[in-house]
């Protein structure tokens, strides 16, 4: 089994105190920096946008990956190219042409990946699986941290798991959503390699304990 890398969502952190919420998850041994790009249209909520993600470039050489949860992915690729994204996810659930725009991302130099609500089946991805680098599957309804995990999406990460096995791709599973201590090792032995987290690692005391916590399942 491969590594478990670790991407908290910066959507939890102080953005007061920026530049020490990224030192300490950098010192804490955070693998991703993980960014949830909201449009208020698509989710009912609004993040943040292209200032604040390269102020994070600036601030760290730690891989920054964007969470696209907006009604026209296709309007912000170029820019998280630019500021130094590597690695983009868009929603199925928003993208008519997702092969192109999957091609778009791979021609500016970045991973592709596709996110899906828990309501959208896997099936949907059928014919796009092997040109993506990694899947994202949200474990809570987007627009929020601090929710609880969606237990049915165990049973989806095996799946997941499975076909990629039997269809002999490398292919990443990035899962998004209510992750904390007591449930990573059911997710991870479940077939996740990246798991997000937001509220449990922000809210720990220790961001170092946490996000070891979250690696020794
Ligand atoms: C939800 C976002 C998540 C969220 C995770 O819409 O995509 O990345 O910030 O938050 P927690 O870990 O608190 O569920
Ligand atoms: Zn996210």
């Amino acid at each position: 089994m491969s590594k478990i890398q670790i991407a908290p969502s910066i959507l939890s952190a102080d953005f007061g105190i920026l530049k020490q919420e990224i030192e300490a998850l950098e010192a804490a041994q955070a693998d991703i920096i993980h960014l949830d790009l909201m449009d208020g249209h698509y989710v009912p909520n609004l993040s943040f946008g292209f200032p604040l993600i390269s102020k994070i470039r600036e601030l760290t050489s730690l891989p920054l990956d964007a969470h696209l949860m907006v009604t026209n992915p296709a309007f912000y690729i170029d820019e998280l190219a630019k500021i130094g994204v590597q690695m983009v996810s868009f929603h199925q659930e928003t993208e008519y042409h997702s092969h192109r725009m999957v091609q778009h991302i791979h021609e500016l130099g970045m991973q592709a990946g596709i996110a899906l609500n828990p309501a959208t089946p896997l099936s949907s991805l059928d014919e796009i699986l092997p040109e993506l680098d990694f899947v994202l599957i949200m474990s809570v309804n987007p627009g929020y941290s601090g929710q609880s995990f969606i237990c049915s999406n165990l049973d989806k990460i095996q799946r997941l798991s499975a076909t990629i096995r039997s269809r002999i791709l490398s292919i990443q599973i990035e899962v998004d959503g209510g992750v904390k201590e007591s449930n990573a090792k059911e997710i991870v032995s479940s077939g996740a390699d990246i798991l997000v987290s937001a509220s449990y690692i922000f809210s720990h005391s220790s961001y170092s304990d946490a996000i070891r916590s979250l690696k020794n399942v």
